[in-house]
């Protein structure tokens, strides 16, 4: 639509490895897993799919129509698709939001570091569950080496995103994903080779559709939308680094069923492990600082297990640390007229004073709170809980009711030289069906929907 001279990924693999490394994170190996373990395994696993099936991809599409159709940075599409209107809002909440989720994020990820220097050291091994449980609450409630981590990572994906969108961003993303993955089978194979592997299989793969009621429906919803980076302005701006030739459509369905493929191999990774050492699976979101290390000291090689295990978490963190920055820096850098490097800068400083308080609010500031929340906590609920559901929506009602369908219909089949076999039903849904179903999550994470319907 624009003309401006902008980056673009250099090849097709590079679009996809860029994209799902934005989508693969702490979201598929941390969150999902222990969403799975509260929810009660194989049901919530079936439910999750048909979410990702049904409004996953389709919102994913509809970003990448927003980004490559304008070829601008998430705040930028709005201005251009519908100036002087309150839909550039939509951006404004991308922008902001991909900061302040930066905020929290990178501290946990920050802790990544912290456990992969214990595995090399062999700081990890013959410690009680206890101990384990008493030295993370230590270390992540202290003051300079939590930081100090964090301004670490802040500082390896300031470095990736200074090298630019090809030489950065997509070589940094062919190295990573490809290493993740590998790393990830191997551990799946290490899991289900142990004793009694089969129950924790049985756990993940059997549905008991007994458990499944309204609330497990929700919370399938909303980790669909965390996993996959939507409503948060991501997937805008790494679309609108994508060629004229790029498909949208199996594009979309490529990063999801990647996106979503991990997940289930982290679920295939931790469960087996889990139930062959006799610990709970619902252990909550300590499984992976906690429980995973005290499972895999008790193997042989046990270092050797951690120490892989917390480079591949810290992996997943980075590539989504470095689309997160992205979002910022390609807004500052283009609407603010800064060159690339000085936005970088300022989003790296004003990340790191966010993730310092928020490491902070965890120790010597966690008197400090907003509704029961400390600091860290209220990045969490205020970003996951409000900005993304509500940016998901919007974007959805502003495709829906405000672009013309011959636009949308000639960007997502690349100006009719590619099929898209149920274009009006896709149209009709983005206009009525997944504003509602999205709006229904965003009250629900609210706590807004108990609240209607008196439950
Ligand atoms: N999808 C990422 C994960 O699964 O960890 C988290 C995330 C990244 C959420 C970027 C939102 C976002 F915009």
């Amino acid at each position: 639509m624009t003309t401006n001279k902008r980056a673009t990924f250099g090849s097709k693999l590079g679009v996809i490895l860029a994209t799902v490394g934005c989508a693969v994170g702490l979201g598929n190996i941390w969150r999902f897993p222990y969403m799975v373990g509260a929810n009660g395994g194989a049901a919530f696993i079936l439910i999750y799919l048909v979410c990702i099936l049904l409004l996953g991809i389709p919102v994913m599409i509809t970003e990448f129509f927003i980004g490559r159709h304008s070829h601008r940075n998430a705040a930028g599409a709005f201005k251009v698709m519908a100036p002087g209107t309150k839909w550039s809002f939509i951006g404004y909440n991308g922008v902001l939001g991909a900061f302040l989720i930066l905020g929290f994020y990178s501290v946990v990820s920050g802790w990544t570091l912290e456990y992969i220097l214990q595995a090399c050291t062999g700081s990890l091994a013959g410690k009680s569950a206890a101990e384990f449980t008493a030295e993370f609450e230590t270390f992540s409630s202290g003051i300079f080496r939590p930081i100090l981590w964090t301004a670490l990572f802040i500082g390896m994906t300031h470095v990736i995103i200074m090298s630019g969108v090809k030489k950065g961003i997509e070589r940094a993303s062919k190295v990573m994903m490809p290493v993740l993955f590998l790393i990830l089978c191997a551990l799946c194979v290490r899991s289900v080779t142990l004793p009694d592997a089969s129950e924790g299989l049985r756990f993940l793969l059997q549905p008991d559709f007994s458990k499944i009621r309204s609330s497990v429906v929700l919370s399938a919803m909303g980790q669909a939308f965390f996993s996959l980076s939507i409503g948060m302005g991501c997937l805008i701006t790494y679309s609108s680094y994508f060629g004229k030739h790029t498909n949208l459509q199996t594009t979309a369905i490529q990063v999801t069923l990647l996106d979503t493929l991990v997940a289930v191999l982290a679920g295939i990774m931790i469960f087996p492990a889990v139930f062959s050492f006799g610990i709970a699976p619902t252990a909550g979101p300590e499984l992976v600082f906690i429980t995973l290390p005290n499972v895999f000291e008790q193997m042989p090689l046990g270092n050797l297990w951690s120490l892989v295990f917390f480079v591949l978490l810290a992996l997943a963190a980075l590539t989504s640390t470095i689309s997160l920055h992205e979002v910022a820096t390609a807004y500052m850098h283009e609407e603010w007229q800064m060159t690339r490097s000085r936005a970088a800068v300022y989003v790296s400083l004003g990340v790191l004073f966010f993730g310092s308080i928020s490491s902070l609010s965890m120790g010597v500031l966690s008197e400090y709170t907003i509704g029961g929340l400390n600091f860290f906590d209220l990045l969490d609920y205020i970003t996951a809980k409000i900005m993304l559901p509500l940016g998901g929506m919007l974007i959805c009602l502003f495709v829906g009711q405000r672009v013309d369908k011959k636009i949308l219909k000639a960007e997502l089949t690349n100006e009719g030289t590619i099929p898209f076999y149920f274009f009006n039903t896709y149209a009709f849904f983005m206009k009525y069906l997944w504003p509602i179903a999205i709006g229904i999550i965003f009250l629900n994470e609210l706590g807004l929907l108990r609240w209607l319907t008196g439950e």
